[in-house]
């Protein structure tokens, strides 16, 4: 299993998740509220196998610079949680709701570039093919864990 390939593949829905989501307005609260339970489960797993994971295999061989990069990736995974967490409270009619998703759109797609980009490279640069295999291994089983059959569709 390629751990890039599996957590592109999510990064990929989410965009989706996030664009449709931002085309709802506040007459349609179902919607929204469905989109939105679907992206935060998701996410939620997500970030989960990143920080039990991937996240900590590389820290453990990076030096100062390419250790920040992964604490950084944590802070944003923060920003998007509250995000998450503050439009999970509000009504989906309120007038700020789309505003705040629209924020969570930027900051994750924010986020998404720099693991795709400079994070992903890090990782390729420091652990080797076994090691990263591993990796996807364990994230995707671990994922099914959390989301049970749902993690394959
Ligand atoms: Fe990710
Ligand atoms: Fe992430």
């Amino acid at each position: 299993m390629n751990a890039f390939a599996l957590l592109k593949t999510d990064h990929e829905a989410f965009k989706a998740m996030l664009t449709e989501l931002e085309s709802t307005t506040e007459r349609a609260v179902k919607t929204r509220t469905r989109i939105f339970e679907h992206l935060k489960r998701q996410l939620a797993a997500h970030e989960t196998i990143e920080e039990e994971i991937l996240y900590p295999a590389i820290k453990a061989k990076a030096k100062t610079k390419d250790k920040k990069l992964v604490l950084e990736a944590y802070a944003e995974h923060h920003v998007a949680d509250l995000l998450v967490a503050e439009l999970a409270t509000l009504p989906a009619s309120d007038e700020m709701w789309g505003a705040k998703a629209t924020v969570l759109r930027e900051s994750l797609e924010h986020h998404i570039e720099e693991e795709e980009g400079n994070l992903f490279k890090t990782a390729k640069s420091l652990l080797d093919k076994d090691e990263l295999d591993a990796i996807g291994r364990q994230m995707k089983l671990r994922k099914q864990e959390l989301l049970g059959k749902s993690a394959t569709a």
